[in-house]
């Protein structure tokens, strides 16, 4: 069976808290992911046989300005091309809803996330010191579209 792409349902929420919170120090708690959902956030989900193996969260802010929420594969699924079809989809709903620019903050030490991004054509805009909660630095990136 071949991986797919599909919008998130309610029914997700536990496969996709668990994947958050091996993934990130200061991972959402399950009830934040849910809100974003409920807001409206576009929300996509990466399934092969019935299991979810990444995700990305995204929202146009305001006018015309995307924002990467998160994005996070599986580890044991990672370096397979599913994070780039994830953030190629999410790209392509943000242009249909008339985005101009996409921005995104990334732990600075995440080397492999930043190379990611870049991939994509996202370039750097500042560092944000103190950023997380740990106090780790952030980057702040952009793409144009
Ligand atoms: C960042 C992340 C989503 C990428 O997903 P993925 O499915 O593993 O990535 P892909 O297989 O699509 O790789 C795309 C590009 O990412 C970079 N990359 C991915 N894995 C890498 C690795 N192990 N080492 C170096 N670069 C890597 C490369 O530029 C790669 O392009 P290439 O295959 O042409 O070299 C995934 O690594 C992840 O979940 N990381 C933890 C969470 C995170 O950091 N999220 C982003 C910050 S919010």
């Amino acid at each position: 069976m071949m991986m797919i792409v599909r919008e998130f349902r309610r029914m997700d929420l536990f496969r996709v808290h668990e994947i958050e919170k091996e993934t990130f120090t200061n991972p959402y708690e399950k009830n934040i992911i849910q809100w974003l959902y409920d807001i409206g956030a576009g929300f996509l989900v990466a399934e092969e046989k019935n299991l979810i193996l990444g995700y990305t969260i995204f929202s146009l802010k305001k006018e015309n300005h995307g924002h990467i929420i998160s994005i996070a594969v599986d580890k044991e699924f990672r370096n397979q091309n599913i994070g780039s079809t994830l953030l190629k989809t999410a790209i392509n709903v943000l242009k249909k809803n008339d985005a101009k620019i996409i921005c995104l903050e990334v732990e600075s030490s995440k080397q492999i996330a930043v190379n990611f991004y870049n991939k994509f054509g996202f370039k750097k805009n500042e560092v944000l010191e103190n950023y997380y909660g740990d106090g780790s630095d952030g980057i702040s990136m952009y793409l144009k579209l």
